[in-house]
């Protein structure tokens, strides 16, 4: 049997959802999909042989769905998501961040293991090649005690993007370089290192005009004792420049870059004369015209939607929570102009406020 998925949000994110579900039309049927835009929602629903809805109730009302694909602007997760989960109990596959508050988040998990639903919320980078075997040579113990764990990406949006829809960028519906694009980064810090101890964070809006910030750069200290720093900015012109972990571990070191965390620059353990060898066939992400991995992260989301087999690198429920905190916490500094130890009641924060 078919799974049968219900897209809500036809924009840029549920385009890449789309091309995968036909690729996948083997083991998914797209049955219904739902946009405000009766036009979005009628081209969606011509490439996928599915039909098209302006209102989800309506749409989650009359068709037989086993999971819902959520790609509508973050401030609209927990609003959208809570009637999928709460009134009609249907599985949630949402794009990331999976809220822009704790509160909000924690609300979607709290419903989800309430009525025995799956959550998954889609941070497709954890499932890069290089990231998910340096992550496991991480959990073998092969770099050692971790000392720095340093994030960067330097991508560029100019106001056209954020003039591309009027949430863009706003406090209330999406924050600025960090929550929009950093919340991969976020995620990929908490990800590889676990929970955060303190954080410290400066930003501003330098080079476009909209509510939240385009460049933020913040110092971490995790509960292991390592230090983390990122640096997260779209102001990069002419256009995208990189975007790059690094690890350093007593006995070992790592440094993924490329467009997005998906090629292997450096890697170098002591004892092996050729760490590099130990990744062999995963030292690079392939050229994938659905998007790096994207495709691989909803694969196995789908697999686990429909069979319960989960991966290890599917953010399942409150594995989303520990990134968001972090942002929070990054942005709460900022506001604040100190550092903030965790855990801690964000106060001027501005993030998911006002919706
Ligand atoms: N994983 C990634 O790398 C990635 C990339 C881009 C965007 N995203 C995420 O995807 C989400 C959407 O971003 P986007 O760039 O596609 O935005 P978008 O503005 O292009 O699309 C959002 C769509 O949702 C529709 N919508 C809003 N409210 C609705 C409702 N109540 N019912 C039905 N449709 C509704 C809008 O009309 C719009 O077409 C955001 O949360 C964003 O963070 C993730």
């Amino acid at each position: 049997m078919k799974l049968k998925v219900a897209i809500i949000g036809c924009g840029k994110a549920a385009e890449r959802h789309l091309k995968i579900y036909q690729a996948l039309r083997d083991e998914v049927e797209v049955v219904a999909v739902s946009d405000l835009d009766p036009q979005k929602a009628k081209a969606f629903a011509e490439a996928l042989s599915a039909k098209p809805y302006t209102d989800f109730q309506e749409m989650l009302k009359m068709e037989p769905i086993d999971v819902v694909d959520l790609s509508v602007p973050s401030g609209l997760h927990k609003k959208v998501g809570e009637v999928v989960l709460k009134k009609f109990r249907k599985n949630l596959l949402v794009e990331k961040p999976l809220a822009l508050t704790l509160k909000d988040a924690e609300t979607l998990v709290n419903l989800a293991e309430k009525f025995r639903l799956k959550l998954v919320t889609i941070f497709q980078n954890r499932a890069n090649l290089p990231i998910i075997k340096v992550k496991e040579l991480l959990e073998k113990g092969l770099f050692g005690k971790i000392v720095l764990l340093s994030v960067k990406f330097y991508w560029s949006r100019r106001q056209n993007y954020y003039d591309s829809a009027s949430w863009r960028g706003t406090w209330a519906y999406d924050g600025g370089a960090l929550a929009q694009q950093g919340c991969h980064f976020a995620d990929m810090m908490t990800y590889l290192l676990g929970e955060v101890e303190s954080c410290f964070a400066k930003m501003g809006t330098y080079l476009v005009n909209i509510e939240a910030e385009d460049l933020l750069v913040g110092t971490i200290k995790f509960k292991n004792g390592a230090l983390g720093t990122i640096e997260a900015t779209t102001c990069a012109r002419p256009k995208d420049i990189k975007a790059e972990v690094v690890l350093l571990g007593e006995k070992g070191s790592a440094i993924i870059g490329g467009f997005a965390m998906n090629k292997l620059d450096y890697l170098a353990i002591e004892g092996i004369e050729d760490a590099k060898s130990l990744i062999e066939g995963f030292t690079e992400n392939p050229a994938n015209p659905l998007g790096y991995s994207h495709f691989a992260y909803l694969k196995a989301a789908l697999e686990y939607f429909k069979n319960g087999n989960r991966v290890p690198f599917l953010a399942i429920g409150e594995d989303a929570l520990t990134s968001l905190e972090l942002i929070i916490g990054l942005y709460e500094s900022a506001e604040r102009g100190r550092e903030i130890y965790f855990p801690f009641k964000p106060k001027l924060c501005k993030l998911g406020k006002g919706v």
